[in-house]
């Protein structure tokens, strides 16, 4: 692969946020829902929609997360509190546009003033489509990019149910355009939910598949967030210790799904991971295992454990710094070198997925050579590609697939 040229080491800041900003030539922006967290605070819903004003609530979710009886138990504290919640419940992983449509029909049909998510990214990010459909009209998947929706749209709550996506705190929502076969990212501040609502109790019923594949997503989510060039003094504190706390409690709540501690553990760095990459964005292994994803219907997690490694070597010459910094947080001697300390973040990215038994390659998932072509244009347009600190172009992503097959 190519050297960096000068300016894109210019471009990408490559120091500690010990140290100044980008001396006042940058407006730092930070935005966040109001954060309930704790075991027991799902019992607070019905309460925060009374305290809110919101009157006729739906419940988006879906069948895993109903079973576990999370939803219900969700209606019951509404209807404490005199509010009478519809629920509609079907949404499937990585959720698509059609499933949307449906969604909207559910929330005109019940007439409902606010949307309460309870369930994983996936039920978080129709929850918001819904919303952003019932202000904007239209298909869904025509609102890719950044600021697309212009029309207000009603309250969201989010109530996480893995560990995480994130999605619960941040501006963006993934759908599944099933016609072009592959994930569209819709991104604006209007998408931020108004509540997020944390009871890692929630985290307890998730199968060990699941809870490797969202953990590792949000490591993903807070390693890409504090090495983008969107990071700032704002976001790179969260950023920091979700690495932390990932690193402390993940295998040991996969390991354990009664590990109370533990999953708080997992609960927190995700929320403080999604805090991080919601405002300064991700880089191109979510622009990459996005197409990936579309195409194949595989999960999230998944690709990006597989992908972020070869990312990490790849951004390696232009932020070293950052990710011995990154390498301390994960509790890796790394040396005295910071060439050698993204060497060993993949390594031990790698090392890691392997103990939460993801398959090791593309290829190990059913990705083949021939289908790279596929992603290139559409990682290449993906909104968090634009914030990866090394430039990305056409024959990169190709390389990067190809190490990651
Ligand atoms: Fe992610």
């Amino acid at each position: 692969m190519a050297v960096a040229s000068s300016r894109q080491r210019i471009l990408a800041p490559d120091r500690s946020f010990e140290t100044a900003d980008d001396a006042g030539t940058r407006a730092h922006k930070f935005q966040v829902p109001e954060v309930i967290f704790g075991i027991g605070t799902l019992d607070e819903v019905g309460g925060v929609l009374r305290r809110r004003g919101w009157d006729r609530p739906m419940v988006v979710s879906d069948e895993s997360v109903s079973a576990a009886g999370w939803p219900d138990r969700a209606v019951r504290s509404m209807a404490a509190v005199g509010l009478d919640a519809a629920v509609w419940r079907g949404v499937t992983p990585n959720p698509k546009d059609y499933e949307v449509d449906l969604g909207l029909d559910a929330f005109f049909d019940c007439g409902a003033d606010v949307l309460v998510a309870v369930g994983g990214g996936s039920c978080i990010d129709a929850a918001k489509a819904i919303a952003l459909l019932s202000g904007n009209g239209g298909q869904i998947c025509s609102y890719g990019g950044i600021d697309q929706a212009v029309a207000p749209i009603p309250p969201m709550v989010m109530l996480p149910s893995t560990g995480g996506s994130g999605a619960d705190v941040s501006q963006f929502c993934v759908v599944t355009d099933t016609a072009r076969m592959t994930k569209v990212t819709i991104a604006g501040r209007a998408l931020v939910p108004d509540v997020s609502l944390t009871d890692p109790v929630l985290l307890t019923t998730m199968d060990a598949e699941v809870a490797a594949h969202t953990g590792i997503d949000a490591l993903s989510h807070a390693i890409e967030a504090y090495v983008s060039l969107a990071s700032d003094f704002l976001t790179a504190p969260h950023a920091m210790a979700a690495t932390r706390g990932m690193a402390k409690w993940l295998l040991r709540s996969v390991e354990d799904p009664g590990d109370l501690v533990a999953k708080e553990g997992v609960a927190r760095a995700s929320l403080q991971a999604g805090m991080a990459f919601s405002n300064a964005l991700l880089g191109a292994t979510h622009a990459i295992s996005h197409q990936i994803g579309g195409l194949s219907d595989l999960p999230h997690g998944l690709l990006n454990a597989i992908l972020l490694p070869h990312v990490v070597r790849f951004n390696a010459e232009v932020c070293a710094v950052r990710y011995k910094e990154v390498a301390v947080g994960l509790g890796l001697d790394a040396g005295d070198d910071p060439s050698d300390a993204a060497a060993a973040v993949a390594d031990h990215i790698e090392l890691l997925a392997a103990k939460l038994g993801i398959p090791y390659g593309l290829s190990a998932v059913g990705v083949k050579e021939e289908h790279i072509e596929s992603f290139v244009a559409g990682a290449l347009s993906d909104v968090y590609m634009t914030t990866n600190p090394r430039p990305v172009g056409a024959d990169d992503v190709r390389d990067i697939c190809l190490a990651a097959l």
